[in-house]
This record gives C-alpha cells, sequence and structure tokens, in this order.
C-alpha cells in the first residue's frame, strides 16, 4: 500500500499515486489554492502523467489545506499583468481544459470549503464530483469583468439544468453543498472527515473493473453527448467493438 510521490519538484501541485489510483492534489492552502501560472504547468504535467500512466485506472482531484477546493484564478497575476487580456493569454498558451476534459479514464473531483471560478471549473472537468458538507459554490467572474475561460461556460449549462447554470454564471450567486446537490452539480454531500474516504470508495468500485472496459465506457458517454443520437450509437457500436477485438 505504498503512496508514490511524483515529481517533487512541484510547487502548486502534488501528484501521488496508490493502488490504481492517481491523486492531483491542488497545494497552495495558505492563498486558498487559487490558480496561477506556475499551478497551470503543473497540472498539465500531472494530467498528462496520470493520463500516461498505465498503473492508474481512475484520477482523484483534491485539495490541501482546511479552508478551499480552490477560490479561482491568482487575482495578484491579474493585477500585476500588463492588462487582464495579456493575464488571460498567458493562460491560453496551454490547452489545459481540453487535455482535462479529454482524459479517457474516471477523473473524481473531492470539493470542499470554497469552490470559486476555476475551482468549479475544474470540478466540472471531473466525471464525478462529491463534496463536503463545508462546500460552497460560486462563479465570481461576472462581478470582476470577465467570462469563465475554463470551460465553465460550457461545462455548467452540459452538467445543470440551463436556467441555475444562467443563474450561478450571470448573477455570480453562491450557493452551498446541500444545493449544489439538488441542482446536480455534485452527487452527494458528505461530513468534511469522510470526503476523501467516500471519493475513494467510488475510486474502489471503479478499479474492481476492466481498465479498458471503463475508459470506453466513458469515451462513449462523454464523446457521445456532442453527437446526435445515430452518431452517437455508432461511436458506442465502434467502441463496443474494438474493445472485443
Ligand atoms: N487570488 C489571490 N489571492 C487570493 C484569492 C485570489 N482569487 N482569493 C483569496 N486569496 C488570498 C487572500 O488574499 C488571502 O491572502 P493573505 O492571507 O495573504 O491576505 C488568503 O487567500 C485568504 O483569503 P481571505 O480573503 O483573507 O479569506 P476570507 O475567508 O475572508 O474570504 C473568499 C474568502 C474566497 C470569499 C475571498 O478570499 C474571495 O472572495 N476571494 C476572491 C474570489 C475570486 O474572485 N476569485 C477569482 C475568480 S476569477
Amino acid at each position: 500500500m505504498t503512496v508514490v510521490v511524483l515529481m517533487s519538484n512541484f510547487e502548486t501541485i502534488i501528484y501521488e499515486k496508490q493502488d490504481g489510483k492517481g491523486y492531483i492534489t491542488l497545494n497552495r492552502p495558505q492563498a486558498l489554492n487559487v490558480y496561477n501560472v506556475r499551478m497551470r504547468d503543473e497540472l498539465h504535467e500531472s494530467l498528462q502523467a496520470l493520463r500516461d500512466d498505465s498503473e492508474v485506472h481512475v484520477g482523484i482531484l483534491k485539495a490541501a489545506g482546511d479552508r478551499a477546493f480552490c477560490a479561482g484564478a491568482d487575482l495578484t497575476e491579474f493585477l500585476t499583468a500588463p492588462s487582464p487580456v495579456i493575464a488571460r493569454q498567458v493562460r491560453f498558451e496551454r490547452d489545459v481544459w481540453g487535455l482535462f476534459l479529454n482524459i479517457p479514464k474516471p477523473m473524481i473531483a473531492a470539493l470542499h470549503g470554497y469552490v470559486l471560478g476555476s475551482g468549479i471549473e475544474m470540478a466540472l472537468c471531473c466525471d464525478i464530483r462529491i463534496a463536503s458538507d463545508d462546500a460552497q459554490f460560486g462563479v465570481p467572474e461576472m462581478g470582476l469583468g470577465i467570462i469563465p475561460a475554463a470551460g465553465g461556460s460550457q461545462t455548467l449549462p452540459r452538467t445543470i439544468n440551463l436556467g441555475y447554470a444562467l443563474e450561478i454564471l450571470l448573477s455570480g450567486r453562491r450557493i452551498k453543498a446541500e444545493e449544489a446537490c439538488q441542482i446536480g452539480l455534485v452527487n452527494r454531500v458528505v461530513p468534511r472527515t469522510e470526503l476523501l474516504t467516500e471519493v475513494e470508495k467510488i475510486a474502489n468500485k471503479i478499479n474492481v473493473c476492466d481498465p479498458n472496459a471503463v475508459s470506453f465506457a466513458k469515451q462513449a458517454i462523454v464523446r457521445g453527448l456532442d453527437l446526435p443520437l445515430p452518431q452517437g450509437l455508432e461511436l458506442e457500436t465502434r467502441l463496443a467493438c474494438r474493445l472485443l477485438a
């Protein structure tokens, strides 16, 4: 049951693996795990490692510290950049979100405390979201005069009811864990002390299944959602044949 710690030179992300599970931990707890350029690069590298490691079958995204999963983008970088446009441009240099959304393995998010801005967007790149009872969710971008740029405008309405997605995105209203569960943003809410155990329970259940079948099923569902039904059915058939072959 050894935990292998990988990429020890990282500052903002911890990447570990244990028993078929790859753990990515956002690790700037003193600044509520806000997303900066360094985190962008380290997240990109650890997602690639998780994707390419044949010993890892399920990914878990979690965060260090008691207060936040992630309170959004690092506003100090926005304020020190020559302009918010340049601050955004720097973030677009690497397609972290494209990579994240295309990981062919199940990703589970363990969410606690503040889950704001890019925090909620990272959670939406995952397939399964579990929240602790202290979690609160929000998209503060409108109040800053910007729009979400980590996929949130696309992933939120594909995850929850359109009216709720528009309300949360346009009004910036923060919602608590219970409401997040009622609207389908998270699968369930558990006490803070049980968050990781609950997430690992799900990961372990997935891990007893054949990893190729799990990966193909995820791809059939996720890629199929972007297709009309006939093409979605063709995709399912193709993947089913590939799995049998
Ligand atoms: N960027 C950079 N630093 C941030 C940050 C952000 N988005 N959010 C919080 N921090 C830092 C604070 O500056 C503070 O640092 P300090 O201890 O060195 O002063 C530390 O994290 C703790 O935050 P603080 O504001 O003191 O905690 P709080 O409990 O009073 O409030 C929040 C928590 C999340 C409500 C508040 O920090 C907040 O609104 N943050 C901004 C959220 C946001 O707009 N994100 C950007 C979305 S694009």
